[in-house]
């Protein structure tokens, strides 16, 4: 929901840019932080969903870890100030260069994804001197009920190492000399709405630690990822059900009292804190459809042209009972694709008014490109206003 004071101050700035709600995010942050609080849990941030300055400073100080996927997220976790043993290092392809700097910054641990990179890892470490601290990431083969394309907790995904796979595994970390075995990881997908899936996943999580406990190997980290999803049609709920959401793994995890239960939370945190802002560039009615052309499009946000995903579209610059009139709404970029949503119905609009994109706080920002030599994207944060 914006103010009339805030559409007053967005109407004199350039647009597009992301406008960042920093109460909200840090309301989010507090309220999730609490819930976790009370069973003891630990929270990594998914750094991967929105790495701006402003926002990782307001997770920093909430006292949360970050969850990296390259050697520029450790590096960024780093340099924006998270101590290097809450910093966690995943991916399906993390490079000799990557791994050596994360070894050389001690970091939490490295989310391992194949028997090869656990090789890897403990020769690059060996070289160093040094014990690296590894967690197993297990494909549980089990379904998220999310969109395809960010499933990932399937046989036939690429993440993580398959169940067929552990006896391997579990050789591997025995005769390794330079990795300590911390625990295990799981991360089935994102933008999960249905909770009962987290049931399931609790189910793979008990069977595979009870397995590696059962051969000498102690697990006492149970990482179960992140996904949790947000609300996306209707963008002021904004804050997600942290409370029912941690409280299915404290009823479904056997926890035992040496183990820790780790989280990788991106889009929950920071994805209704954020809107991209925009301008009606042209009208154009046409016999069949009408098109509303906006000056951001798909360099700013790619999700609707990569997933067909929603993000409820509002026109600030009209009274909400204005007459109502179906857009389909599109950027400027020479691609098909490039659009924002289709037979959206909403306000009567005219050339210079300012649009909002909701709910763009996480895989907005973080995927932005310059894709037809476009402008990089600014952004404005409540505190600027
Ligand atoms: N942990 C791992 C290992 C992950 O791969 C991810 C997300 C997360 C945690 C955080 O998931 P979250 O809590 O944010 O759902 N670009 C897509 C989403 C890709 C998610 C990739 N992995 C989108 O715009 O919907």
């Amino acid at each position: 929901m914006f103010s009339d004071k805030d559409i007053a101050h967005f109407s004199n700035l350039e647009t597009p840019f992301y406008y960042y709600d920093l109460n909200l995010l840090r309301e989010t942050l507090k309220v999730c932080s609490e819930a976790a609080s009370t069973y003891n849990f630990h929270v990594h941030y998914a750094m991967k969903a929105n790495f701006n300055d402003k926002v990782l400073a307001q997770v920093k100080q909430i006292g949360f870890g970050a969850d990296a996927v390259s050697g520029g997220e450790v590096r960024k976790a780093i340099e924006s100030g998270f101590a290097n043993d809450k910093v966690v290092f995943a991916g399906v392809g993390k490079s000799d260069k990557e791994i050596n700097y994360a070894l050389d910054q001690d970091i939490f641990c490295f989310n391992v994804e194949s028997l090869q990179e656990l090789q890897v890892i403990n020769q690059l470490a060996e070289k160093k001197g040094k014990v690296a601290k590894v967690a197993i990431r297990i494909n549980p083969n089990v379904d998220a009920h999310t969109h395809a394309n960010i499933t990932t907790g399937l046989d036939e995904n690429k993440f993580g190492i398959n169940s067929w796979d552990m006896p391997a595994c579990a050789d591997i970390l025995n005769v390794s000399a330079n990795l300590e075995f911390v625990g295990i990881h799981f991360h089935i997908g994102s933008q999960i709405t249905n909770l009962d899936v987290y049931k399931n996943l609790c189910v793979r999580v008990n069977e595979f630690a009870a397995w590696f406990e059962d051969r000498g190997l102690s697990v006492k980290v149970l990482n179960v990822g992140g996904g949790l999803g947000i609300d996306y049609h209707n963008p002021n709920a904004q804050i997600p059900n942290f409370e029912a959401y941690f409280k299915i793994f404290a009823d479904f995890l056997e926890i035992k009292p040496h183990q820790e239960v780790h989280f990788e939370l991106g889009r929950a945190l920071v994805g209704q804190s954020s809107s991209l802002i925009s301008r009606v560039l042209y009208v154009k009615n046409g016999k069949k459809k009408n098109f509303i052309v906006l000056d951001a499009g798909m360099t700013e946000l790619m999700r609707p042209a990569l997933y067909q995903a929603y993000h409820q579209i509002e026109n600030l610059s009209q009274q909400a009972h204005a007459e109502s009139v179906k857009y389909d709404v599109v950027g400027p970029i020479c691609e098909s694709t490039d659009c924002f949503g289709k037979e959206v119905l909403m306000q009567e609009a005219f050339r210079n008014d300012l649009i909002a994109i909701r709910s763009t706080g996480a895989y907005g920002e973080v995927m932005a490109s310059n894709y037809n030599l476009r402008d990089a994207i600014v952004t404005v944060t409540s505190e600027d206003i």
